[in-house]
């Protein structure tokens, strides 16, 4: 027997969520140590993933000088979640986050760290992100420039200023962290 769409017993018509549910992505934090990444961007999108709003293959990608491991990063998300999210912890939920999880070390005018970041990337991009990037410039405003100057070199095109502060799903499954102050930069999705 074959189970389509409509006549999957485990899917619920009335769910809403289905809709909103991002397709494969990997989302990039640049300033990732700083305090508004730590108490309100990663709790944010551990509470996204708890309600099933993103893809099990998400990939979250730290950016920053410390002399971090992805396990490092990884320990230092876990606090900031468990000490700042709207939802609950779930061990379970958790290791699957865990899982697409990586650091690239470096600053921003730092040319070597942007090849290295291509590369993380594009492992994350094997993994199920297929190739749909998105970026959050969380890092004081003066530093921008840099980070906008480097990206479209690495093939990520268009620049935005975003203005609300809400992360929405796009068509084509790309996720936009939109914010005040943040801008993003994306790869058009084919
Ligand atoms: N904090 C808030 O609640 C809040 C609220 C609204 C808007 N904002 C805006 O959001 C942005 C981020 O805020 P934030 O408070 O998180 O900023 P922050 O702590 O001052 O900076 C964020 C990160 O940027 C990196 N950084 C700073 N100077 C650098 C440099 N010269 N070279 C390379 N990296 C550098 C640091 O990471 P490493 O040293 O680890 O590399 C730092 O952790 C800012 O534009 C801020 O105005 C913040």
């Amino acid at each position: 027997m074959t189970i389509g769409h409509e006549s999957n017993p485990l899917r619920d018509s009335r769910d809403r969520r289905l809709a909103r549910i991002a397709g494969p992505s990997a989302l990039v934090f640049f300033g990732v140590t700083g305090d508004l990444a730590r108490k309100k961007l990663l709790p944010a999108v551990y509470d996204l993933m708890n309600r099933g709003l993103l893809p099990p293959s998400f990939g979250l990608v730290g950016y920053g000088r410390r002399e971090w491991s992805d396990d490092d990063f990884r320990a230092y998300v876990r606090e900031s979640v468990q000490a700042h999210a709207r939802t609950s912890f779930r061990e379970d939920v958790w290791n699957q986050f865990q899982k697409g999880m990586r650091f690239v070390q470096g600053a921003f005018d730092d040319d070597a760290a942007y090849e290295r970041l291509k590369g993380t990337l594009a492992e994350l991009d094997e993994r199920g992100a297929q190739g749909n990037h998105a970026f959050y410039l969380s890092i004081p405003r003066r530093l921008s420039s840099r980070c906008c100057r480097s990206l479209p070199s690495m093939g990520w095109p268009a620049v935005r200023k975003m203005r609300a502060q809400r992360m929405l799903a796009l068509g084509g499954g790309v996720w936009w962290w939109r914010s005040r102050s943040g801008m993003t930069l994306s790869r058009p999705v084919s």
